[in-house]
């Protein structure tokens, strides 16, 4: 997966990370910055995709697409897709364009909207990333765990830089007992969730 990058795919991914790397030093107002993950955390997503039972796989803040392309990896492994919910309209046309770009459209579906708006009609979930405003996860983590299939991964990002914002969330994810959960010491910190 990692060793036969697409080309286009492998292009897209470092235009992204010289916008992102940018955005983080030259005042690029915070909302509209990309905010994306590092290369390793990509990693770590697609093998973790590439593992996960059976099931519907799902995105939680797309941003421009960069996550979305690691976690496609598995998909094109699978033959599978991935639904990805962006709130901004900036930057779900940024995403569109990287899809489109990336070849990656077949295994992309681009959703427009605030994700919680959606998530209650979504069943037979084996993989959600969640990597939007801190303040909503709870409420994603709530909707998402009792529509996972056993043996799928949640996994959420920032659970160690942003860890006093998601403290509550995370404390319920360590002791709920319909899930095994972990914070995971890479990139800011994965919280790490499989459903029992
Ligand atoms: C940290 S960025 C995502 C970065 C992306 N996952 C990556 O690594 O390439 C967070 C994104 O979540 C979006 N977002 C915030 N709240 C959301 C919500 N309730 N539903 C969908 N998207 C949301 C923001 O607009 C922003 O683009």
């Amino acid at each position: 997966m990692h060793h036969n990058i697409p080309e286009l795919v492998q292009n897209r991914m470092k235009f992204l990370e010289k916008i992102d790397a940018e955005d983080r030093v030259d005042g690029t107002p915070r909302m509209e910055r990309l905010r994306q993950i590092p290369p390793e955390i990509g990693k770590f997503l697609s093998i973790l995709a590439a593992s996960a039972p059976k099931g519907k796989f799902l995105e939680i803040g797309t941003s421009a697409g960069y996550s979305t392309m690691w976690i496609a990896l598995a998909c094109m492994e699978r033959g599978t897709m991935i639904k990805t919910f962006e709130l901004l309209e900036e930057k779900t046309l940024f995403a569109k364009e990287t899809f489109r770009q990336s070849n990656m459209e077949k295994y992309v579906e681009l959703v427009e909207g605030d994700a919680r708006d959606y998530l209650k009609e979504e069943r037979d979930i084996s993989f959600c990333f969640l990597d939007a405003e801190k303040e909503v996860y709870e409420d994603c983590y709530d909707l998402i765990v009792p529509n996972m299939v056993k043996g799928g991964f949640l996994v959420a990002d920032n659970a160690i830089n942003h860890y006093i914002t998601l403290k509550p969330m995370i404390d319920k994810a360590l002791l709920d007992e319909r899930v095994d959960a972990l914070v995971v010491p890479i990139g800011k910190g994965e919280l790490l969730c499989r459903k029992i």
